[in-house]
């Protein structure tokens, strides 16, 4: 059992294998938080009233609980409260005022779905704990749900609220994740950044106020990922309190922390308000989506290997293959310019140099000869494949290799057949001109007409072709968000509802093609989160192939998701004809899932004979970067350098890898320390081909930087 309940002190403890967290029932009625931490230890102080003038109070209660000072599970606008909320809901009678109180509770094994929502999944484990609170004038009943996954030391949340009463009320504001801690002297990380340069590492302290990312895009975005963390200001890679947080969804979203007058900080994650509102008819019940939230004590690179973890065996899809294909993409050796005979080049080369799959990217359907025409119309372009799809793919696989297809079912071409049927299909506000962003509109996935469309003529196009791999793209944001077919009063929905639409019509291709894995990308990262991770095997990185930048994406992707999730392809034909760039660049692609992009049917025969090497290579190690543990060792945000390993759980294989990002006029000698390294056993270096004792290792290893602008190295240790 990790979830209890004390009668007498009214106090709920949930345990995860390291961490405790718990929470009392203040007066009958008031769910305060008291402790989130480390379980070893842990000393839980029951509640205390934390008097400040100017904070209202009930006349029935008196001063003995002020709901704007004490520590809450999750407030109510306006309960007198002047913290941020994490419910705003407008009454029928106007006002937004909502009092939730304690009703009851219960404890039950696994979980419940979240219908038509991603979630992770439970295993024998899995313990959920359901609070039911309730808004006694209005009758509006909310329950909120703590998901255990303790071997993670991961605690889920998500809330549902229904409307018992007899009359409508509007959502305003809905946050998933409420947790308030008593002080503020935590450092904050959060991952920002653009197209082409997605999530970068920023820590930054906590002040006064409110603190806040987050997404009006339409997507969880390039700009701000849903992940957070807050550390102690002395945590590091191997020390120190840190706690992070993710959310389950890939659409707008809010992470705000606010500091008050306590001292305390307010952390939350959910859909925020901006960009959505709910009209909930009487009977009516809307779930929120699920966020996660972790703990370590022993600094950051064990918050980070609790979410990996986590999404290793809770979050990701079975993969379909015994290996991971290791990928030939299309796009930037061809961008547009593609047709059945040069695809066979590609297919042909592809099995000479080892290469499992040959991914046709864009270009291959209706007039798509740019990106000005064609998105919405998912049928072959005859003119490039002349007998169509079904037999090209055939001769592709004559080849011996997987195949894998490019789809953007989202959005839709003005210049397309679908857009100049359907103009009513798009996102849209009335009255209002949409505005284009990479020549395309957005299609209205809250409509169910779309959605048929898009099974229907996915299956006209897909059915009996031997399809092993599907590209999901999504190249723009939302912009005047608004729903033909939604009614004034629930204009507020549409974005909400879209997405609600793209995760069915995911479970709907998972379903129909289940032998085939989904990579996901909205023009790179831009939807790197928990949510496509449901679906999605693993997510295009980045846009940005070159391969310093990719070291830094790479290191903060790994603070929240596993490497078994980045795709990373050599690319940059120019720099990998000559040898130590080409090993340069590989050895930054084995971060993660290794891939190609290059043109390799025109590639020197060197080149051609070089990546099949590296294929061999990186199938001897590849479980280990796919579902190994990872030790980040140095942060290229702080030091010029990337130094990190991937290990079994024995410790007998150690993949280590040193990566400097820009030349070094003098030359420093760096000691890279492997602290995971059994001290009294013997490694052999089957690269460097030299041994080592572990002891020696937990040491460290000496590796000096460089002026070339292309000094990396790695060890592969084998214990003997
Ligand atoms: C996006 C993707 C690229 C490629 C193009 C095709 O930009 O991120 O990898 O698929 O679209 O148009």
């Amino acid at each position: 059992m990790y979830i209890s309940y004390d009668a007498g002190k009214c106090i709920f403890s949930i345990e995860t294998a390291n961490t405790k967290y718990a929470f009392q029932i203040v007066g009958g009625k008031h769910p305060v938080h008291l402790y989130y931490g480390k379980k070893d230890g842990a000393e839980v102080a029951e509640f205390e009233n934390r008097f400040r003038s100017f904070s209202p109070y009930s006349p029935d209660e008196g001063r003995i609980y002020l709901a704007d000072t004490c520590m809450s599970e999750y407030v109510g606008f306006d309960s007198g409260d002047f913290r941020t909320s994490s419910l705003k809901i407008q009454n029928a009678n106007g006002d937004c005022a909502t009092f939730l109180s304690y009703k009851d509770y219960r404890v039950f094994k696994g979980r419940l779905d979240l219908e038509g929502l991603p979630c992770a999944d439970a295993d024998e484990n899995t313990e959920t704990l359901e609070l039911t609170l309730v808004d006694e004038l209005t009758n509006v009943e909310v329950k909120l749900y703590y998901t255990v996954f303790a071997d993670c030391d991961v605690i889920s949340r998500y809330v549902t609220v229904k409307n018992n009463g007899d009359s409508a009320v509007t959502i305003k504001k809905i946050m998933s994740l409420t947790l308030d801690m008593p002080d503020h002297d935590y450092d904050m990380i959060s991952l920002y950044g653009a197209h082409v340069n997605e999530r970068n590492y920023q820590r930054v302290p906590l002040f006064y106020g409110n603190q806040s990312i987050g997404s009006r895009r339409g997507a969880s975005s390039h700009q701000f990922n849903p992940f957070i963390a807050l550390c102690r200001k002395d945590a590091d890679e191997v020390s120190g309190g840190v706690y992070g947080f993710n959310f389950v969804y890939s659409g707008n979203f809010l992470d705000e922390v606010e500091v008050d007058q306590t001292g305390g900080a307010r952390v939350q994650l959910g859909l925020g308000s901006e960009n959505f509102d709910w009209r909930l008819n009487a009977g009516d019940t809307f779930v929120a989506p699920e966020a996660v939230m972790t703990y370590s004590d022993t600094g950051i690179g064990q918050m980070s290997r609790n979410f990996h973890k986590f999404t290793l065996e809770h979050i990701l899809p079975p993969e379909p293959f015994e290996n991971r294909p290791v990928v030939l993409n299309t796009w930037e050796a061809c961008y547009f310019d593609i047709d059945e005979k040069e695809l066979l080049r590609f297919a042909d080369t592809a099995s000479k140099c080892g290469i499992d799959m040959v991914v046709m990217d864009d270009g291959w359907f209706g007039a798509r000869n740019h990106d000005r025409a064609g998105l919405g119309d998912w049928y072959e372009n005859r003119d490039k494949f002349k007998d169509g799809l079904k037999p090209f793919v055939d001769k592709m696989k004559a080849y011996g290799i997987k195949f894998g297809i490019w789809v953007e079912p989202e959005m839709v071409n003005p210049d397309s057949d679908l857009y100049r049927a359907h103009p009513e299909w798009c996102v849209q506000c009335r009255g209002r001109e949409g505005m284009l962003s990479r020549s395309q509109l957005v299609l209205d996935m809250g409509n169910p007409a779309v959605l048929d469309y898009l099974k229907d003529i996915f299956s006209k196009t897909f059915d009996g072709v031997a399809i092993d791999y599907f590209k999901w793209d999504m190249n723009r944001h939302m912009s005047q968000v608004g729903s033909p077919i939604l009614p004034a009063d629930r204009q507020g929905e549409a974005a909400y509802r879209y997405m609600l639409g793209v995760y069915d019509l995911f479970r709907w291709f998972r379903a129909k093609y289940p032998n085939a894995m989904i990579e996901n990308c909205s023009g790179g990262g831009g939807r790197y989160d928990l949510g496509m991770m449901k679906y999605s095997t693993m997510i295009w990185t980045s846009d940005n192939t070159w391969c310093r930048k990719r070291i830094r994406i790479q290191y903060s992707s790994m603070l929240a998701y596993p490497a078994s999730t980045m795709s990373c392809h050599v690319a940059g034909l120019k720099h990998c004809e000559v040898p130590e760039q080409l090993k340069y660049i590989y050895e930054v692609a084995l971060g993660g899932a290794l891939g190609y992009e290059l043109h390799l049917p025109n590639a020197s025969d060197e080149l051609r004979a070089a990546v099949k090497v590296q294929i061999g290579n990186y199938r001897k190690y590849e479980d280990l970067i796919l579902r190994g543990d990872y030790y980040s060792i140095m942060n290229p945000y702080e030091t010029n350098i990337s130094a990190y390993y991937y290990t079994n759980a024995d410790r007998d294989r150690i993949l280590l890898s040193f990566l400097q990002n820009e030349p070094e006029e003098k030359s420093r000698e760096i000691t890279i320390k492997v602290c995971e390294a059994q001290a009294d056993a013997t490694y052999y270096d089957e690269i460097g081909k030299d041994t080592y004792t572990g002891e020696q290792l937990r040491q460290g290893v000496t590796v000096a930087t460089d002026d070339s602008g292309w000094n990396s190295r790695m060890w592969y240790f084998v214990k003997q």
